[in-house]
């Protein structure tokens, strides 16, 4: 079932993603690096230049961070990049590694103000975020064996 963040952890993420904003750049680049590090492998499905792939991160966060307030809104959007996704070579579990670098990241950018409540606030609306991609694509795997012959 999916977890829903609650006002105050909408509240709390818009909040704290905004002191993140003037150093975007940088958590970007700090982003990527601790996903190498937790996963090197992740490395090879990155094929632009990090920097650009690094705002476009950070500008689909920030996206995310707004539309909080009407999720509704949000979820086509999000399906969509969800199926993108496939098309990059993502996986699944890559959802926890990259949820896990995201956290850390934020941990670095806003230190102490990195308490356990916002750490679950983000990590709600994370979870929130990777199991609609995930299951926009689960959906459209699950439609395609609807139209494939019957197994012999
Ligand atoms: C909430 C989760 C995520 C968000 C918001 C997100 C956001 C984005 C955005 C905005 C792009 C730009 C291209 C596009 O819009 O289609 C992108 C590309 C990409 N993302 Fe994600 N992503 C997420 C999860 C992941 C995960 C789990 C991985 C696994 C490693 C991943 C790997 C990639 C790759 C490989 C690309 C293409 C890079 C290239 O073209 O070189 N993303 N992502």
């Amino acid at each position: 079932m999916q977890v829903l963040p609650t006002t105050a952890q909408v509240q709390i993420v818009q909040e704290s993603f905004a002191k993140v904003t003037p150093i975007a750049e940088a958590a970007a680049a700090i982003f990527y690096q601790r996903l190498f590090e937790l996963d090197p492998s992740l490395e090879l499905l990155f094929r632009g230049d990090m920097k650009q792939q690094g705002r476009k991160l950070m500008a689909m966060i920030a996206a995310a961070v707004r539309g909080l307030d009407n999720l509704s809104l949000l979820v086509p959007a999000v399906e969509n990049l969800g199926r993108r996704h496939v098309n990059y070579g993502v996986s699944i579990k890559d959802y926890d590694t990259v949820g896990a670098a995201l956290l850390w990241t934020l941990g670095q950018g806003l230190g102490a103000s990195f308490t356990p409540v916002v750490a679950e606030a983000w990590s709600v609306v994370y979870g929130v975020l990777a199991n609609t991609m995930i299951a926009a694509v689960e959906r459209g795997a699950s439609a395609d064996r609807s139209h494939a012959s019957p197994a012999a």
